[in-house]
Order: C-alpha cells, then structure tokens, then sequence
C-alpha cells in the first residue's frame, strides 16, 4: 500500500468537513488516513459520520477537566497513540493553547469560514453580512498560539449578495471549504507544503488566472 499521512481530526458538530475529508480520501484524492476522530462534544453528528465510516473516533469531554491544560493533556495522549502526525481542526470550537501546540509543532491547520485576518472568531459570516464586505471565503491556515492569526496555506472567496443572511452566506462558503480543506491535506500528507515566517509556499501550486477564487490552485 502507498505510504499516507496520518492524521487526526478534531471536531465539536456537524462534521460536514470531516465527511469532505472522508469522501476525498475514499476517491483516492486525499493520500491520507484518519486514524482518530476527536470530538469534545458527546452529541457532535460528526461522531456519527466517523463510526460509519470505520473511523475509530473517541469523545474527550471539555467539562470533564478542570483545566485546558488536562484536557489537552488527554487529548494529545489520544492522538499519539495513534501516531497522529498531523492534526485537523474541523469545526472544532475551543481554543488550543501552547501546551498543545508544542505537542504538535507547525503539525496542527484549521479551516476559518472568513478571509483572515478578517473576521476571526466566531459567528463571522453573519458578522461579514452585517459588516457589509463584498465578499469573503474560507482560510485553511497553521494554527499559532492566537485566535486564527496563523499562517495562511490557502483561501477560497465566494460573493456577498445584499439578499445574504449569516446562514445563506455561510452555506456558500461551506461549498468552498469542502473543496479546500481535502486539497491542503493532500499537498501536507505529498510534502509540498513549506513554511517560511508567515508565509507558506505550496510546491508545484499555479497561480490560477481563470479560477482566481482559490489561491494557490495546486
Ligand atoms: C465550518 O464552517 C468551519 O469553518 C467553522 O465551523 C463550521 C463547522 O462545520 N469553524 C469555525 O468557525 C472555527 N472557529 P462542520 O462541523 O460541518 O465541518
């Protein structure tokens, strides 16, 4: 069998992009293998995506610790345990700290649904609409020890329409993440992907002038 990266994805919901990262890999488009699902929420449906799938996935419960650092702690143990080697926050809503990090050095990437540095936190594509922007997108990017400050791999922009609420925005840009976050997976498990301060340069990756909305079309 050809050699694939493995990787664990975290996640707290819905789990739509866990199941695009599961779709890519079964297509044989993503070289990757999901060797653990980690959800810090009992009732996450991605749970439920994962175990149909054959996917071992565990439930680390946030209240269970009394601290970020215990919880971390035992998520990490998880991970290693199944020789994670690159951790994918999907849909995961709490914040990592450095302890975690250092676990996992420039081994952990996020998906953001906005354009950062725009509109980091939460409840942002209803923040873009009332904001008023034009567009925005999705940022695939290295998780650092700030709120969705790391470096950028890669973003996808979509139109804001005056008739656009939180929701219709959001599923736009829902359609672009599952196209982007099983494309970044795939260049990190091929080793294409180079990081030099902030800035990250994707081998092999052409500077599209016809599909200008994904940057870098690799
Ligand atoms: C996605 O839109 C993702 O970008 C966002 O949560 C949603 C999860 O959906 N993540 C964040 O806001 C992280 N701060 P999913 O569970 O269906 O993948």
């Amino acid at each position: 069998m050809e050699e694939s990266l493995n990787i664990g994805v975290l996640i707290s919901g819905r789990g739509s992009n866990l199941q695009a990262i599961i779709d890519g890999i079964e297509q044989g488009k993503v070289a990757a293998k999901i060797s653990l699902v980690v959800s810090n929420n009992p009732d996450a449906y991605g749970l439920e995506r994962a175990r149909k799938h054959g996917i071992p996935a565990v439930v680390v419960d946030h209240r269970m610790y009394s601290t970020r650092q215990e919880f971390e702690t035992v998520v990490i143990e998880r991970l290693n345990e199944k020789g994670v080697e690159l951790v994918v926050l999907a849909g995961f809503m709490r914040v990592l700290t450095e302890h975690f990090l250092k676990a996992f050095p420039l081994r952990v990437i996020n998906i953001h649904p906005a354009l950062l540095p725009s509109f980091p936190g939460v409840g942002v594509q209803a923040k873009a609409v009332d904001y008023g922007v034009r567009f925005s997108g999705c940022t695939v990017h290295f998780v650092n020890e700030g709120v969705d400050t790391g470096p950028i791999i890669a973003q996808a922009v979509v139109p804001v329409y005056p008739t656009d609420t939180g929701e219709i925005l959001a599923d736009r840009i829902l359609k672009m993440e599952h196209q982007i976050y099983p494309k970044v997976i795939h260049w990190i498990a091929e080793r294409r992907v180079r990081v030099e301060g902030r800035r990250v340069f994707v081998e092999g990756a052409k500077m599209d002038e016809e599909i200008a909305h994904i940057e870098p079309v690799a």
